[in-house]
């Protein structure tokens, strides 16, 4: 009985002696539907890095672990339920220095070599293994090109190589090795990272590179990639002004990598478990400084392109913690922490719809903030997975204006972040949606929901929280944290939803 009531009050559902819970109030206009948010903001990043694709993603044809065509069949069962619009491929700094020649052709005979200094590249998983995925997924592909170690001539024979229509040697030597038909590149990348491992170079310069790249990356009309510019770093908006300045017309983007640590430093980035509430509002006080991000990088860019023709491609984010001797390289648990990181990220990449098209979480599978974690032939799901699971509606929904009257807000020492962020959108199923954080880790807020333009009678979702701030699936007990349904009935014309403590919360109004 205890533990049935312990649940409920976790899940907000019952009043918990312990939370005094305020009443914030939250205005939605149906009836004033903003601008799309492009299904893309939803999209992963999947770098040949520790075993984000080999053993991750990848066991080859004759593993054990039940696969199709090499790649593992949980885990793209898994990615599948997130619908993930889009992958970034295969870097990152691995991009700056990876030759697709060596990843094309009959895998027996494509070479090994050594990728990033050190690490053993076997050349298993190429363009045509990349494409394979992507297509069992249902995704799009985000190629990324190789400007630090390549030349023009190669990254302009691999735009050739996959999207001519014939008639090429490139197109010939393609369907040669198994695809006669061009492989749909909705974006490319040109370079990653040019100001660190992409060559430490200076933003004129690489503003010169990049016309030089992009005038001979020819395509097809049809079926030209979207090509992307490499930003700054962070808060550097010295990229930003003379990519938007020199490249106009020339690039649909400017991608800028910004990361999320819960210490001071890089050096003393935190645990990714067993941390203290001080690392709780530390890691939240700074992904909220993505919003601040995204507005200078948006000032600059209307000085430049008032038309909003270029997008800020945050192709790079989430939380980053200290290397905990971890089993493969850039290997970190995922608790429920890291679910509100997500979750605050994407309420801020909806308030700027009209200026950030996409975005690709860092990263996909047993890298950084991931999806899915594996370990030999076992896999567990996030709760990052879980948030991206509940945001689904939110993909290609219609932002809606969204006002917080009362907010309450968290402190701890020095510190204080709002206590409520919420994001509303029309989905494409005619449904309002309504996703809910509620920061404090000790107590629950009550939410009073009022919707001009529609009368709402229930709500009902999913709700992600758990007793511990760092909660997190095992290998050995991967259902420690997962969403529970939630839902709520207006009483007296009025809607109140109860977010339990350190929860993400995701439901459609009901009429
Ligand atoms: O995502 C890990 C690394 O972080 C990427 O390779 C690089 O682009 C960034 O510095």
């Amino acid at each position: 009985m205890n533990i049935i009531k312990h649940s409920l009050a976790v899940l907000g559902l019952i009043a918990a002696p312990a939370f005094a819970a305020s009443q914030v109030s939250i205005s939605i206009d149906a009836s004033k539907p903003g601008p799309v948010i492009n299904k893309n903001v939803y999209g992963q990043f999947a770098e040949h890095l520790g075993t984000g694709v080999y053993n991750g993603l990848w066991v080859g044809t004759k593993s054990d672990i039940p696969n199709t065509r090499g790649w593992r069949n949980d885990v793209v069962g898994a990615l599948k339920a997130l619908h993930v619009p889009l992958v970034r491929w295969p870097g990152g700094c691995f991009a700056d220095t990876y030759h697709w020649r060596d990843g094309v052709g009959p895998q027996d005979k494509r070479p090994s070599n050594v990728n990033g200094g050190s690490v053993e590249e076997i050349n298993a998983v190429g363009t045509h293994e990349f494409f394979d995925l992507i297509d069992m997924l249902g995704a799009d592909a985000y190629i990324n090109g190789n400007v630090g170690t390549g030349s023009v001539q190669e990254m302009a024979d691999w735009v050739e190589y996959m999207t001519s229509d014939g008639g090429s040697p490139l197109a010939r030597l393609r369907a040669r090795n198994g695809h006669e038909k061009p492989f749909k590149v909705a974006y490319f990348g040109i370079g990653n990272e040019l100001w660190g491992c992409g060559g430490n170079l200076k933003p004129d310069y690489y503003a010169n590179l990049y016309s030089n790249y992009e005038a001979f990356l020819r395509a097809p009309e049809k079926s030209r990639p979207k090509m992307i510019a490499s930003g700054g770093s962070g808060f550097d908006t010295a990229w930003t002004d003379v990519l938007s300045k020199e490249l106009k017309g020339r690039t649909v983007g400017i991608s800028v990598h910004q990361y999320t640590i819960a210490g001071a430093t890089w050096d003393t980035k935190g645990k990714d478990l067993g941390f203290k509430e001080g690392e709780w509002i530390s890691t939240l006080a700074n992904t909220l400084k993505m919003d601040q991000l995204i507005k200078d990088h948006a000032a600059v860019l209307d000085k430049h392109d008032p038309e909003k023709k270029i997008g800020l491609m945050i192709d790079e984010w989430g939380t980053w913690y200290d290397d905990a001797g971890a089993r493969s390289a850039l290997f970190q648990q995922n608790s429920l922490r890291d679910a509100l990181v997500a979750a605050l990220n994407f309420h801020i990449f909806h308030d700027h719809a009209e200026r950030v098209p996409m975005t690709t979480i860092a990263q996909m599978v047993n890298v950084l903030q991931a999806m899915i974690l594996t370990d030999k032939e076992k896999m567990i799901l996030t709760p990052t997975y879980y948030t991206f699971q509940m945001y689904v509606p939110f993909q290609d929904a219609r932002s809606l204006p969204l006002a917080i009257k009362d907010n309450t807000s968290y402190t701890l020492g020095a510190t204080t972040i709002p206590g409520v962020s919420a994001s509303a959108a029309l989905a494409r199923d005619g449904k309002v949606y309504l996703a809910l954080v509620n920061t404090d880790p000790r107590n629950a807020v009550d939410v009073a929901v009022d919707v001009a333009g529609a009368k709402v009678n229930a709500a009902a979702g999913k709700v992600l929280t758990s007793a511990a701030m760092d909660a997190h699936n095992t290998f050995q007990n991967p259902q420690v944290i997962k969403p529970a349904a939630i839902s709520a009935r207006a009483a007296g014309g009025k809607l109140s939803i109860k977010v339990p403590a350190k929860a993400v919360m995701v439901v459609a109004l009901e009429k």
